[in-house]
């Protein structure tokens, strides 16, 4: 993976793009219709690198799950919990985090059935304890490298308990395992959020039938009760709103542009960037308003403004927009004064340690920033030069890199470019037809 990829800056952005699937939902969707009983259609399925070692495992399960194709439809018949063979393989979940962590609550409570997960440099490298720890109050039992926090990872299937777990950290990857762990506890097993993260678990598990309640003032108390069967249904997967990111975030910046991205996910627990986007000042519309398969989506309209006003994030907000951080640090190079990332250690834990890749990357272009334990201050304002810079393996920072090179003056060249396929396969190519 050592592809270059190279962008000129001073040109604009214009035209109508729809971005790829949802990621988060895409890999719920296979997981869901496994379980359920009967048909699952899915529509609009992100074709890429994450969602697809999910699909990998599932079929090293015994789930029979086609041979996906991009922008094809396509149907999964699960046959209920218990629809899961012991793999003769080991489950790679490549770079995903989401496949992993998933997998381990989905798994553990499968009795009498023993499973090996493993993933990428990078994966093997992430926190795996946040979720091994709590399953093991369920009755989960799980060992891994570096005491049960590391993996490889192995679970031996057993009888799981409900149980009421309060997650240290605000994590829809760690909420998501508890919950599917829940569906083969006796009892109910209750996960109390710090804050509220991504909730496309919640949402997909009660269309598909399943008991769960969402209590508490804030809604950071879901509860999920066994004994209902999940039923197959349709799932129409918006445009993953992480993806448009990009767009809505050059569109903004780079003078004399102007993007409609259609149909992309707007559920709240998403949109973090929209209240971002607010305080800058940016000049963006959303139209073609729906509700579907219980997701909120519509279009957006972004033009480029005028004085950019630097922001602050911090605090409850940070999980509404926790993968839009790296593009938002090159929109803070570019805003009036200094803006602020506080609250932001979970990123130390991503694909990369994205605040550390992010500013020892943008700094090359000569952007102003300054690294502190749990986020970073960025001095807007920058005059970017063409510079020679590596996506590090990150998906996010190799398309945050290419919206930076946009601004830079000169051509820049983006090592390892193409780790965006984790996320968004038809990047450049997007790229390419809106600067056209
Ligand atoms: C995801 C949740 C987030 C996010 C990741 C996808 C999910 O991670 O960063 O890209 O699909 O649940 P955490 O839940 O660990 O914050």
């Amino acid at each position: 993976m050592n592809n270059i990829r190279t962008v000129t800056g001073g040109g604009n952005l214009k035209g109508k793009i729809k971005v790829p699937g949802d990621k988060s939902i895409s890999h719920r969707a296979l997981i869901i219709a496994s379980i359920a009983e009967g048909e699952t259609l899915i529509e609009g399925f992100l074709h890429s690198e994450d969602p697809l070692s999910t699909a990998d495992c599932l079929r090293k399960l015994g789930i029979n799950i086609p041979h996906i194709k991009e922008d094809q439809p396509f149907k999964i018949s699960g046959s209920g919990l218990d629809s899961f063979k012991e793999p003769k393989e080991i489950l790679n979940c490549g770079n995903s985090g989401t496949t992993m962590r998933l997998l381990m609550g989905l798994l553990a409570g499968q009795e009498g059935k023993n499973f090996i997960l493993i993933g990428d440099d990078s994966l093997n490298d992430r926190p795996m304890g946040r979720v091994s720890k709590p399953l093991s109050l369920m009755g989960g039992r799980i060992s891994g490298r570096e005491n049960g926090s590391k993996a490889p990872i192995s679970i031996e299937g057993n009888k799981l308990k409900g149980c009421v777990i309060g997650t240290p950290v605000a994590s829809a990857q760690v909420k998501s395992a508890l919950l599917l762990a829940g569906l083969k506890a006796s009892g109910s097993t209750s996960v109390i959020e710090p804050a509220s993260s991504r909730d496309h678990t919640e949402r997909m598990l009660k269309a598909f039938g399943a008991d769960i309640e969402i209590r508490g003032e804030l809604g950071r108390n879901i509860v999920i009760t066994p004994g209902k069967p999940l039923i197959g249904q349709k799932i129409l997967i918006p445009g993953d709103i992480s993806s448009a990111a990009f767009w809505m975030i050059a569109a903004s910046i780079v003078p004399n542009s102007e993007v409609l991205i259609k149909n992309i996910g707007l559920n709240p627990t998403r949109t973090g960037i929209l209240n971002v986007m607010d305080a800058m000042g940016c000049n963006y519309e959303i139209v073609e308003k729906s509700i579907i398969a219980g997701e909120p989506i519509g279009s957006i309209n972004v033009k480029t403004a005028n004085n950019l006003r630097a922001f602050t994030i911090e605090g409850d907000i940070l999980p509404t927009l926790i993968d839009e951080i790296p593009i938002l640090t090159v929109a803070a190079c570019f805003c009036k004064g200094v803006s602020e990332i506080k609250d932001a250690k979970e990123l130390r834990v991503k694909e990369t340690d994205r605040l550390k890749v992010m500013a020892r990357q943008l700094r090359k272009f000569g952007a102003k920033i300054l690294e502190k334990e749990d986020g970073l201050i960025i001095t807007g304002e920058s005059k970017f030069n063409a510079a020679d810079v590596d996506s590090e393996t990150d998906h996010r920072v190799a398309m945050s890199l290419a919206i930076a090179s946009l601004l830079a003056k000169g051509s820049s060249k983006i090592s390892r470019a193409d780790a965006s396929k984790v996320s968004y396969p038809t990047f450049w190519d997007d790229l390419a037809k809106l600067t056209n």
